[in-house]
């Protein structure tokens, strides 16, 4: 094939733009000896032309003309990098319709509108490409849309936010509290000043509605996942957990069922120790895909930042370019909600083992009656753990393990259990996930 140019159009001149400027304008000649392919960037369009930014720019390539940059005829890829869902949609959108490929990052505007917006691509006859929307520079889409393609995929585990995954680790390594390590993370540039989307678990959301989505071929919501966050994480659970062999993680999990059911949640999850997920520490991610061919295979690799991301991002340009990414997406087509045979389970449905914790009071009579309780419905003890204490206030932890159970009965046991006058405080239960070992 002779060589060709290709010219690109960024919109949203931030950190993960600048990086993709500088590997556009630093390494173009470098991925045309690779490709054959010169991707030329002409236009980069942000509403701030003024600030610094860490990519020394050619004159005039950097303007605040959306408009220009749309109608530009000759820009064949358009790069949203803008972030949000309002504004972003309206870009892409229009890139399709002046004839653009689309390339994002924008995981909130996936996660919520990616139908629509791969509805809007196939009738424009153009691409969307979104390598980066969910796991930063490790190239899991790619992995699941072309390396496992001969595989149904069964189930994906993830560590999917770095933010979290940088605070969890902190806390289980060096003993911090929630706070300390929080404020670690934003001194550190991995959280934002506002984490809420990240330690709420609604980041780790978005990208595994996108994840489960092209894994099971179906349309999943982001209010089709369970979520629950690492805001409440206590530092003496992750201690008794460690005691029992457990880390813990907040976890990304889509599982489809023999009978076709679909299982997706995010929360925090007791690991085992000894698995490849829990030795994911500080900022990095990982992905775990099951495939009924290739068994279990695991992504490891930066989920966030300048380069990261840039990488993840111009890789997406080299396939579009390559003409690769419209083969591929063109059999993108998920399967309407409103299909039974995309049956989103709801969480009470759910089996595992669970670890609970109560604080009561240390009197005769206590693991009786927690123990009555869990009787009661129908859920059996797999261990139990309480440690001495010499406090003065005759309050104790009481850490049970459960085998697996129905979600629904331990929400019962959980409201029974606040009901005991021996109960101090709200009890903790955190769901301990047996990730499936593929060994010989
Ligand atoms: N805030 C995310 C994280 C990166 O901490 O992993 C962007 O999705």
């Amino acid at each position: 094939m002779a060589d060709k140019t290709v010219k690109i159009g960024l919109v949203g001149f931030g950190t993960v733009g600048s990086g993709v400027a500088k590997i556009l304008l630093e390494d173009s000649d470098y991925i045309k000896a690779k490709t054959g392919i010169k991707l030329e960037l002409t236009r980069i369009v942000d509403v701030d032309t003024k600030k610094e930014r860490p990519v020394k720019l050619p004159a005039g390539l950097l303007t605040n003309d959306l408009n220009g940059l749309i109608n530009d005829k000759d820009i064949q890829i358009g790069i949203e990098l803008v972030g949000g869902t309002k504004i972003a949609k309206d870009v892409q959108l229009k890139m399709l319709a002046s004839g653009k490929d689309v390339i994002t990052a924008n995981k909130a505007l996936l996660a919520e509108h990616g139908s629509e917006l791969y509805t809007a691509a196939h009738k424009a006859d153009k691409c969307i490409a979104f390598e980066a929307s969910c796991a930063g520079g490790i190239p899991i889409i790619s992995a699941i849309r072309t390396g496992l393609a001969a595989n149904k995929i069964k189930a994906i585990y993830g560590i999917v936010n770095g933010t979290c995954n940088y605070i969890l680790t902190n806390m289980t390594s060096k003993n911090e509290s929630f706070r300390t390590a929080l404020k670690q993370a934003q001194d550190k540039g991995y959280a934002e000043a506002d984490p809420t989307l990240d330690i709420s678990g609604g980041d780790s959301a978005h990208k595994l509605a996108i994840l489960s989505s092209i894994s099971f071929g179906c349309e999943i919501l982001p209010q089709d996942i369970y979520v629950e966050g690492i805001e409440n994480t206590d530092i003496a659970d992750i201690r008794y957990g460690g005691e029992m062999g457990y880390t813990l993680k907040l976890l990304a999990i889509g599982q489809k069922t023999s009978e076709g059911k679909i299982f997706l949640r995010v929360h925090p999850s007791f690991i085992s120790s000894d698995s490849a997920l829990a030795r994911v520490d500080g900022p990095f991610n990982a992905v775990s895909i099951f495939g009924h061919a290739v068994g279990q295979t695991m992504f490891y690799g930066r989920g966030a930042g300048m380069m990261p991301t840039a990488s993840a991002i111009v890789a997406d340009i080299i396939e579009v370019a390559m003409g690769n990414s419209k083969k591929l997406f063109k059999h993108l087509t998920l399967e309407p909600r409103s299909n039974t045979n995309c049956f989103v389970s709801k969480i009470d449905e759910l089996e595992s083992r669970f670890y609970i914790r109560l604080r009561v009071s240390d009197k005769p009579g206590v693991f009786a009656q927690i123990c009555t309780i869990l009787a009661r419905h129908e859920i059996s003890l797999s261990g139990v753990l309480q440690h001495e204490e010499h406090n003065t206030n005759n309050v104790v932890p009481a850490i049970v393990i459960t085998h697996k159970t129905r979600q629904e009965k331990i929400t019962a046991a959980l409201a029974d259990f606040e009901k005991l006058e021996i109960v101090k405080s709200k009890p903790v239960c955190i769901r301990i996930v047996d990730i499936p070992q593929d060994s010989d």
